[in-house]
């Protein structure tokens, strides 16, 4: 009864006052005038929405950047330098590190621009305008349409304004939906494709508190990286060459060392990636119940395996730390958000809000005719998806969680091409050179004994859990011949295909002729890889395809439904890697009785915390010198003491990872990298209460920077507003 009033208020407090509920969301740039301006300066915010998104004056939109393929960073000089988190930059770093340069360990900074290491493959891409473009997107679209007739038609509009956008243009454009198909906007950006290394610091400071404390908060985290852009001479973007030089922005990010302070207004602007805010209940009900623990599970695992092998040698632990990281980080994220769901009570919430709507529907007879059915359709359709995803996310966390199935897929395209009766020999030339680079990626990160153990214990927990008729038909061999017995199977693929090992597979590629083919399709790993990926392609994948087609167009639907339900309420569109601007107030928490956790930390908790047995709480003697002398310089907060991280109320996702956080003047004060454990739910459900975004000070950024790493210099090329 408790939990139902509780939800009860809630809902009525999202209904009717969407002012208490400012602070959450993620807002379009391109509407902040409209929709947030003047509720960013009510609390707090001393510039305007044209100084932070302006299509014809510079503004703080022009010096965020979407990083590789999903972090955010920002231009802090006008040599073209950014900042992002450690952990954004963590594969580059990784991938210039080896036992003897251990970059990750150790840490490394550029003592010259000659000294900055290129990373082939990673780019940054800003925005310059977006426009809202709903009517020519939905132009032609009739309601007794198809659901397919509507997507062709959509795909051709789409396609024909980026074309006409893109003609005359140095720029590039891109269509994507708002609001659920509801809204469509057109994103005008433009991508760097030279991007190098300057700095990171030790992984003792950029991730201190490892996976323990991610998710976590009271933080003492360092989690930022250096990067730098470079174009051609004349400034312009191009691919990597020797002579490119340092881009020269027309305008980088000022920066103070204020701080804030408790019930400071910040704001920040960066990519979100994806956000769920507007599903019903049937879907929260599915997530947090049948999908999240089968993740959870199977990660978890797979990190006991991975961790057991890391622990015991430094190579190991190298070539896998980023797999690692990915990994935890869902593995723990899932967990936080199951709570989180449980503890506001979210299915309930959910259903009370169908309630409503359902009795808002009746009302009318046209409401009726629009939205009758939705409801029941919803339910309908969840009820067949989830067993469906409960075999779609085994396939992906078990099936793909083994490393040789995953590589082993990568040789399909080359079997295709040589089957034909008159193979293109200039295209398989071209795959095999592709094929080529995949080995190196693959061994260079690669422990067969860690891979084998992973498969054999997957294997044993496909067999364990799911229904033998919705299992891979390629498993078979392992009921009928190994009678289950997942260690000697595993064995044997290992033994057997030459995909184990790098020399069999490099000298296949370098003598490979069309008709040799076969020698993939035997080949007991291939095989394997095969027939998951084809279970997955006839049996998995059409279902879910379909249902969450019907699905879409259902919640689009619903998004029109509660847009129209709540006609003064102002809505946000969920995350969908778009620039956003988020803004909240730096404010501490009570995650449980008695207990109250203050909105910033000191270095003092690195102190506290160290432990030099454990790899994530090492703490090295120059910063406890640093910290034993005070030594702390222009980076002291006015309390004298070293700030590390704060949190505050705005409300982020995974991609808003590096983003920039400003104070009221549009100074950059920190860089966000997290949320708390209390609060990861918010992709699901904001709480006002709970949420809190972590943030990097930037005066521990700069002064890890400067007086840890002696990268001063870094610093000099930096704008400090005084
Ligand atoms: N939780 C943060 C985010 O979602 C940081 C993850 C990286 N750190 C880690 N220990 N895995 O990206
Ligand atoms: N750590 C996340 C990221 O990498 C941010 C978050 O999920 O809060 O983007």
């Amino acid at each position: 009864m408790k939990k139902r009033i509780l939800g009860l208020v809630v809902i009525l407090v999202i209904l009717f006052t969407g002012r208490l509920y400012a602070i959450e969301g993620m807002w379009i740039p391109a509407l902040l005038k409209s929709l947030n301006e003047d509720e960013m300066q009510e609390m707090g915010l001393e510039i305007t929405a044209e100084d932070i998104y302006s299509i014809n004056n510079s503004s703080l939109k022009d010096a965020i950047f979407l990083f590789g393929g999903g972090c955010t960073a920002e231009l802090v000089s006008d040599k073209g330098l950014l900042l992002t988190n450690h952990h954004c930059g963590y594969r580059s770093i990784q991938s210039h590190s080896t036992v003897e340069h251990d970059y990750l360990t150790d840490g490394f900074w550029a003592q010259s621009f000659e000294e900055e290491l290129p990373n082939p493959g990673l780019t940054v891409t800003r925005l310059k305008r977006m426009e809202e473009v709903t009517g020519q997107v939905l132009d032609g679209v009739k309601d007794n349409m198809t659901e397919s007739e509507r997507d062709q038609v959509i795909s051709k509009n789409i396609e024909a304004l980026v074309n006409e956008t893109e003609k005359n243009s140095e720029y590039n454009a891109s269509v994507k939906p708002f609001y659920h198909g509801n809204q469509y906007y057109m994103l005008i950006t433009q991508t760097f494709k030279d991007v190098r290394l300057v700095g990171a610091p030790p992984s003792n400071i950029g991730k201190f508190g490892g996976d323990t404390d991610n998710w976590m908060w009271p933080r003492h985290t360092g989690d930022f990286s250096v990067f730098r852009i470079y174009t051609d001479k004349n400034n312009e973007i191009a691919e990597y060459t020797d002579d490119n030089v340092p881009f020269e922005p027309d305008y980088h990010l000022p920066i103070s060392l204020d701080g804030v302070q408790k019930g400071d207004f910040t704001f920040l602007m960066g990519y979100p990636y994806s956000t769920d805010e507007y599903l019903p209940s049937h879907a929260i009900e599915m997530i947090t119940e049948e999908i999240n623990p089968i993740r959870i599970n199977l990660r978890g695992e797979r990190l006991d395996i991975m961790d057991k092998y890391m622990k015991k040698s430094d190579k190991i632990r190298i070539q896998y730390s980023a797999k690692y990281a990915g990994v935890a980080n869902g593995w723990k994220k899932w967990q936080g958000e199951n709570r989180g769901i449980d503890r506001l009570n979210a299915i309930e919430v959910k259903r009370e809000q169908e309630d409503m709507f359902a009795d808002w529907m009746k009302k009318t007879e046209e409401r009726q005719d629009k939205y009758g059915g939705l409801l029941e359709a919803f339910e309908k359709n969840y009820q067949q998806l989830t067993p469906t995803m409960k075999s779609f996310y085994y396939f992906v966390e078990a099936g793909l969680g083994i490393e040789i199935i995953r590589f082993a897929r990568n040789f399909r395209e080359l079997v295709e091409m040589s089957k034909k009766d008159e193979p293109d020999e200039a295209k398989i030339q071209a795959e095999l050179e592709g094929l080529k680079n995949a080995v190196e990626g693959h061994f260079k990160n690669y422990n067969q004994q860690i891979d084998r153990e992973v498969f054999a214990h997957m294997m044993e927990l496909y067999l364990e859990n799911i229904p033998e008729d919705r299992y891979p038909q390629v498993l078979k061999d392992l009921k009928d011949k190994y009678k289950e017995n997942t260690v000697d199977y595993a064995e044997r693929v290992f033994k057997k295909s030459f995909l184990a090992s790098k020399e069999e597979t490099l000298d296949f590629l370098n003598n490979y002729k069309a008709r040799k083919y076969k020698k993939i399709q035997k080949d007991e790993a291939a095989q394997l890889a095969m027939g998951f990926y084809k279970h997955y392609m006839n049996n998995i994948m059409p279902r879910r395809n379909r249902i969450n087609n019907d699905l879409d167009s259902l919640q689009s639907l619903y998004m029109k439904g509660l847009m129209e339900m709540q006609p003064y309420k102002r809505f946000y569109p969920n995350a969908n890697q778009t620039l956003r601007v988020h803004y909240g107030k730096v404010k501490g928490y009570n995650p449980r009785d008695a207990v109250y956790y203050k909105p910033y930390t000191t270095l003092k908790g690195v102190m506290q915390k160290e432990d030099r047995a454990v790899y994530d709480y090492v703490v090295e003697d120059k910063l406890k010198q640093l910290y034993n002398n005070e030594n702390y310089g222009r980076y002291a907060a006015d309390d004298g003491e070293m700030h590390v991280c704060f949190i505050a109320t705005n409300h982020t996702t995974g991609g808003n990872s590096g983003s920039g956080v400003f104070n009221a003047k549009g100074e950059l004060v920190g860089l966000n990298f997290d949320r708390n454990w209390e609060g990861t739910m918010s992709d699901l459900m904001y709480d006002p209460d709970m949420c809190r975004n972590i943030t990097l000070d930037i005066r521990y950024c700069l002064f890890i920077m400067d007086k840890f790493s002696g990268a001063r210099h870094l610093v000099d090329e930096m704008t400090i507003a005084e």
